[in-house]
């Protein structure tokens, strides 16, 4: 059995739970504990702590790609643990989003390599999928193909110099698999979850049956949200766990669309796979 529970989202409905933009999952497989992204803060050992998660026993960490809301929260995990962390590697780019157009930008990307290998972090960078436990896989790159599905327009990271155009090459989700089928957990799929689908579909050989984690479509335009709709339609999953960066707006729309195969993946949310 695959047990997912989440440590952090944007949204929190039980007591003294704390809720913050940021995501971080809990993945647990045969007695090994891995934790898909770790949030923005401290939010991560609170609610652990309320939970009942002990953090001493993750040995492995995912980060799905290098933005503060998801790696924020390594450094207080560090405290507990001494982690090998799978990433890709464009994760230590210097990155920003553009506030307006007149250039005003703010930096949304993360501390350098040195920095959490000296807490104790043993990076495994990798542009292929790895499997980080048994059933448990990285994307690895994950290619666009859909034409509908952009990286969000206002990142930017500095390359020789110059902002260009960033296209979150780093971004990476975690594939389990399951007896039904591909279950995907996304981190903020900068990527655009059906490319993603698509993607693992290719790479693994098996159907994706259920995704849950962080779509962005709550800043993607109209477009791409009603392309992503009718391409759900046809992809016909089982269970949508949309949260994060999907926004309560998208959210209730996919609940709309979807009924009762949209879970609504809060802190606390627990999903078990067989
Ligand atoms: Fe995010
Ligand atoms: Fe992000």
């Amino acid at each position: 059995m695959i047990k997912i529970t989440v440590l952090v989202e944007n949204t929190a409905v039980r007591a003294k739970q704390r809720a913050e933009h940021g995501l971080s999952m809990l993945i647990e497989r045969d007695g090994e504990f891995i934790l898909f992204d770790t949030g923005q803060t401290d939010a991560i050992v609170h609610n652990a702590e309320l939970i009942g998660v002990d953090l001493t026993k993750v040995n492995k960490v995912i980060l799905s790609h290098g933005h503060y809301d998801h790696v924020g929260g390594l450094k207080f995990v560090l405290d507990y643990t001494k982690p090998k962390v799978y990433a890709r590697p464009e994760i230590f780019r210097k990155r920003y989003s553009k506030l307006s157009d007149d250039g005003n930008l703010r930096y949304i990307g993360i501390e350098d390599r040195g920095f959490f290998e000296s807490k104790g972090a043993e990076f495994v960078l990798s542009e292929e999928p790895i499997e980080v436990a048994k059933g448990v896989f990285t994307t690895g790159f994950e290619s666009m193909t859909t034409g509908f599905e952009e990286v969000d327009k206002n990142f930017v990271c500095e390359k020789n110099g110059k902002f260009v155009k960033d296209n979150v090459e780093d971004d990476m989700s975690v594939v389990l698999d399951t007896k039904d089928g591909l279950f995907v957990l996304f981190g903020c799929a900068h990527r655009g979850i059906i490319n993603i689908i698509l993607d693992v579909e290719k790479k693994f050989g098996k159907k994706v049956v259920g995704f849950a984690g962080g779509t962005h479509l709550g800043s993607a335009s109209e477009k791409q949200r009603d392309e992503t709709i009718k391409a759900l339609k046809r992809i016909n999953l089982k269970m949508m766990g949309p949260s994060h960066c999907t926004g309560v707006e998208m959210t209730a729309r996919l609940h709309c669309e979807f009924g009762n195969r949209v879970f609504f993946n809060n802190v606390g949310n627990v999903i078990e796979l067989e």
